[in-house]
């Protein structure tokens, strides 16, 4: 008879511990990101009939262009975006992460006043924005290697590191202190730069009303200064610590910061979908990460970047990149859509993974419509994924199936045999009674109904497969078809009443830490 009662509180003191330790990281774990270069989404105005030709300069792309195109961003079912850096750069730097004036913003993409209508009008939409920062370089200087005319407001050669440039990557104090590439490196050491850089996050965020940041080069900084930066950023702060496929040291950034991108994770999948390799890699990773990281759950999960080449560069199969991305969306962490993924482009490294997106904001492309119909699920099943709760059922060289949720309530099976092949398999001793059913999201008729503890899965044509839990269906559905199923009826009366009492709960909390 404890049924109703002990599932609420057991949900509730689930839902409600790690919300009241870390307000910001919680509320961005609600966030589906997809990142844009502002200078390749969209230039203010009509849409150009040809792609940008050259991609090692400008292309046009502005924060006005962005504002006009939201609906294409919203659609898709993100509800924040990460955007390349706003400063003034050095020549060349459309990127963003050359910084030559900290206090101005870069005049090829907009105004102040232009970047600040762009996060008033995603605001408006629920669409949160995270800016990229860069607190370790500036830009490449003209001329001298000291030449620092008119930079803002490092300018001067005591403001920098001692000249050398980083070769050893396993000899962290070159990592931290030489120069990447021709980059002069900020020595954060000095109390002028240290206090400039605190001073300026804390500006930037009370000025344009950031909701988060995503940090760049974190590992080419020391640890000890992640601490402040993110006390006077005042928000959450997703870092890049990537530095080669090494998962603890990566781990070994969060804590200094609140999250970082979850490169281990990327590594694993590029190994079990591009080349080849067993799915246990990433069964393997996540072992591997609940050991070396605070907490899985607010790690940014990604197939691609501005850094690596495009997921189909790497192997040219849709059905592969969909399995990726159905880790990205449903796998514990916060999903990250890279610009032109959803439009199947497979640039190559750097420049040519950095398309401009004009002219196919094609709402109608089949991964576009793929991506947004798995983030409507999400979103619909959002009450739980906040939980810091998934558990891999199975995995051998071609499946891997893990479900989401205290109770099991989401299943999903990703595979790498790729769009020519289908795949069957029997799950045996599994942890769910018999006449347990799940109903696929895409089709009711394909059902999985464990009996003996065990259930046959079959994947066609290489692509993945999401479940729901049958009482679980329709859950976050108004309507009065529910009448007759009580369990049904608890859950969702329970997960509700939770999740209001753990908003509660962080208000409360919020107003102690203020
Ligand atoms: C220093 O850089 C500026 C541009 O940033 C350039 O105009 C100037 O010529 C450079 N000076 C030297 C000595 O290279
Ligand atoms: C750096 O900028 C400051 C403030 O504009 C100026 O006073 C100083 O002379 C500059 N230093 C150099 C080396 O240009
Ligand atoms: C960085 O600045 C500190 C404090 O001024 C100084 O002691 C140190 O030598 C500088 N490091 C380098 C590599 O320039
Ligand atoms: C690591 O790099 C620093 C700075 O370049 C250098 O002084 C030190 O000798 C290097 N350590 C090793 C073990 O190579
Ligand atoms: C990968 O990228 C390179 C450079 O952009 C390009 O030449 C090549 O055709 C791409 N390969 C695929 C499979 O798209
Ligand atoms: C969008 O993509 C769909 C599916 O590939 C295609 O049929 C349609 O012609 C495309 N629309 C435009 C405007 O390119
Ligand atoms: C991988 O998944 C299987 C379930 O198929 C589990 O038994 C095993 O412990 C996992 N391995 C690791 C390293 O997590
Ligand atoms: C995969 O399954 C589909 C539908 O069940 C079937 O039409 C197709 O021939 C199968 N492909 C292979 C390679 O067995
Ligand atoms: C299940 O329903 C889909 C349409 O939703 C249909 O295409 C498919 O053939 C059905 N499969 C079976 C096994 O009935
Ligand atoms: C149930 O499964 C177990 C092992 O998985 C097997 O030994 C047993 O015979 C099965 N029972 C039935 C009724 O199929
Ligand atoms: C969910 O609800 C819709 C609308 O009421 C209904 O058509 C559909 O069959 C339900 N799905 C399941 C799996 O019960």
């Amino acid at each position: 008879m404890c049924e109703s009662w002990c599932l609420c509180v057991i949900v509730t003191a689930l839902i409600t511990v790690p919300v009241s330790h870390c307000r910001t990281a919680e509320e961005w774990k609600s966030r589906v990101i997809y990142q844009l270069l502002t200078d390749r989404f969209g230039p203010s105005g009509p849409v150009p009939v040809s792609p940008c030709a050259d991609l090692r300069s400008y292309c046009g792309g502005t924060f006005r262009g962005i504002v006009q195109r939201l609906d294409y961003i919203h659609d898709l079912g993100a509800n924040a975006i990460w955007i390349s850096p706003f400063v003034e750069n050095t020549d060349g730097g459309f990127h963003g992460y050359w910084a030559k004036d900290m206090y101005s913003v870069n005049p090829h993409m907009g105004t102040k006043q232009e970047l600040m209508d762009l996060v008033h009008a995603c605001h408006q939409r629920d669409i949160w924005v995270m800016m990229d920062v860069v607190a370790n370089h500036m830009g490449p200087p003209m001329g001298s290697r000291y030449n620092f005319t008119g930079y803002v407001p490092f300018n001067e050669t005591w403001h920098y590191h001692d000249y050398c440039v980083i070769s050893d990557w396993l000899n962290q104090t070159e990592v931290e202190l030489c120069r990447l590439s021709t980059l002069p490196d900020l020595n954060q050491s000095v109390p002028y730069v240290r206090d400039a850089l605190l001073a300026w996050i804390h500006d930037v965020t009370a000025e344009y009303g950031f909701d988060g940041y995503r940090v760049d080069t974190a590992v080419e900084v020391q640890k000890w200064f992640w601490p402040e930066f993110t006390a006077s950023a005042g928000v959450f702060l997703m870092g890049e610590a990537n530095n080669g496929d090494r998962t603890c040291y990566t781990g070994g950034y969060q804590g200094p910061l609140p999250s970082v991108l979850n490169f281990p994770l990327y590594w694993a999948m590029r190994r079990a979908f591009n080349e080849g390799q067993s799915m246990t890699q990433i069964n393997k990773s996540l072992a591997l990460q609940r050991k070396c990281f605070k907490d899985t759950s607010v790690l940014g999960l990604f197939v691609d970047n501005h850094d690596f080449p495009r997921f189909l560069n790497l192997s040219d199969d849709t059905a592969l990149l969909r399995n990726a991305l159905t880790y990205v969306m449903f796998g514990q962490g916060i999903p990250i859509i890279y610009y032109g993924t959803e439009q199947d482009f497979h640039g190559g490294n750097d420049p040519h993974n950095r398309e401009s997106l004009w002219p196919c904001y094609n709402q109608t492309s089949s991964t576009y419509l793929f991506v947004k119909g798995m983030l409507a699920m999400r979103h619909r099943l959002a009450v739980y994924f906040p939980l810091n709760n998934q558990v891999e059922l199975y995995a051998d060289d071609h499946l891997m199936v893990f479900t989401r949720g205290a109770l099991s309530q989401i299943l999903v099976a990703i595979t790498n045999v790729g769009q020519n092949a289908n795949i069957t398999r029997t799950l045996t001793n599994l942890p769910f009674k018999d006449k347990t059913t799940f109903i696929n999201v895409d089709h009711a008729n394909d059902t999985l109904v464990v009996q003996n503890a065990s259930f046959t899965i079959s994947l066609q044509h290489g692509y993945p497969k999401v479940y729901v839990l049958e009482f679980a269906v329709n859950t976050t559905q108004s309507d009065t078809s529910r009448r007759g199923n009580r369990s049904h009826d608890v859950i969702t009366i329970c997960a509700l009443w939770a999740w209001a009492v753990a908003n509660v709960v962080t208000f409360v909390g919020s107003l102690l830490v203020h």
